[in-house]
């Protein structure tokens, strides 16, 4: 996501005002009904998915300038044109097939990826979509329906993941949205929970249930020391299940993974001690998820060495983890902007502005990366070719 990061946040107007009372007493009824506090995880669920009231389950606009953050696909064609190219070749590889979405926001990508495709006249047998969110699922089918309807009777929406799928898996900034538990080291392992303090939530530690506690030692095994007094930090006990499903529905072909985040050494590195939350609202980001619940995204940087091993349990191989801007270098890049010399000079500023988001370190570049799995033959996309990040993992 690209945003600005400001200690100031911008005026709530009436109806997001109205919108995050509405979901905060939903969740102070959750907190009440569990005793006084739930884990941060729950919290994080209901904040972002509480049917009609969650950030991701209720009406307003959220990705693009008229929303709270911008991603890769919102930001340029070019992302998807280059991930197009990518899916092209391990189509072919698998002798056709379908690409998987998984959480397609606006439906932006897949738009992109469609029509990069159908220049190439590799288009997939079915272009799928698994999505939680309903509300956008409508606007994912309005957006191609307009944008390309001779398209559109590929695409299909999915309620649960496929099985014997073959192909690609797509997911861009969805396991960042998957949510993750919160805890501070102290003799033990602590949960942090949210609670409610008059009209606001607070955090509260408490114990930590098994399952907490046995992920905080994986990590400090895999670091070799236990991590300082008072450290905070974010775990995500959910995502490894996740994808362990969405690998077991795909046959043979590649998913293509990518998110902002980083390896376990750096992830639960000493100075990180306050965690990796990261809230958004109107272009603004800032770390305090206990505001503003429906009207802001929630989000964690996300552990790539769970992610990964989860992949290799699941029976998976992994092919490739890159950085972004190394993936749409390796993946085709200058071939997209060949004709760039060619166009009016307010469309190339524009387009030379977009790659240097896309791909310079400071922005989108590093801090993005992308995890390529395989499962039976299919072949490994060009895009990892150009670096290698695997040993970080
Ligand atoms: C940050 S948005 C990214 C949207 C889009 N991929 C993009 O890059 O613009 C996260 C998306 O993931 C979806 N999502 C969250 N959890 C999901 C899950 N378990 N399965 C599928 N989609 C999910 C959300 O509803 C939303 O569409």
């Amino acid at each position: 996501m690209q945003v600005e990061t400001s200690s100031r946040l911008p005026d709530v107007d009436s109806a997001s005002a109205a919108h995050t009372g509405r979901c905060a007493a939903f969740i102070r009824g959750r907190i009440a009904e569990a005793g006084g506090s739930v884990s941060f995880a729950e919290y994080m669920q209901h904040a972002l998915y509480a049917p009609g009231l969650g950030y991701y389950a209720a009406g307003a606009t959220k990705l693009g300038e008229a929303g709270d953050f911008i991603t890769a696909p919102e930001l340029s064609p070019l992302f998807g044109s280059v991930i197009a190219r990518q899916c092209a070749g391990v189509l072919d590889s698998v002798g056709g097939g379908s690409i998987l979405e998984l959480g397609a926001g606006s439906g932006r990508l897949a738009i992109d990826v469609l029509k990069k495709l159908s220049e190439l006249k590799a288009l997939p047998d079915r272009y799928l979509i698994l999505e939680v969110s309903a509300e956008l699922a409508e606007r994912q089918r309005a957006a191609i329906e307009t944008e390309v309807p001779e398209l559109a009777p590929r695409v299909t929406w999915l309620a649960e993941l496929p099985t014997g799928h073959r192909g690609v898996i797509l997911a861009n900034e969805v396991i960042d949205a998957l949510p993750v538990e919160r805890f501070v080291r102290r003799d033990s392992v602590r949960q942090l929970r949210v609670t409610i303090e008059g009209d606001t939530f607070r955090f509260v530690e408490a114990d930590a249930p098994r399952n907490l506690e046995s992920a905080v030692a994986a990590i400090e095994a895999d670091l070799g020391n236990r991590l300082a007094e008072g450290y905070v930090s974010e775990v995500s006990l959910g995502a490894a299940g996740w994808l362990a499903d969405v690998l077991a529905s795909l046959d043979a072909g590649i998913a293509l993974l990518f998110d902002y985040g980083l390896g376990r050494r750096e992830y639960y590195a000493p100075d990180r001690n306050a965690g990796w939350l990261r809230c958004h609202f109107r272009h603004h980001a800032h770390s305090d998820p206990l505001i503003l619940a429906g009207v802001q995204d929630i989000t964690a940087w996300v552990d790539f060495s769970l992610v990964a091993a989860a992949a290799i349990e699941s029976g998976s191989e992994l092919v490739g983890y890159t950085d972004q801007a190394s993936f749409l270098i390796g993946g085709g890049l200058e071939q997209e902007l060949a004709g760039l010399a060619s166009l009016a000079p307010a469309a190339q500023a524009e387009l030379s502005r977009q790659v240097k988001v896309l791909t310079l370190p400071g922005e989108m570049g590093e801090r993005f990366k992308c995890l390529g799995i395989r499962r039976g033959e299919a072949a490994v996309p060009g895009g990892f070719a150009f670096a290698d990040r695997t040993h970080t993992l």
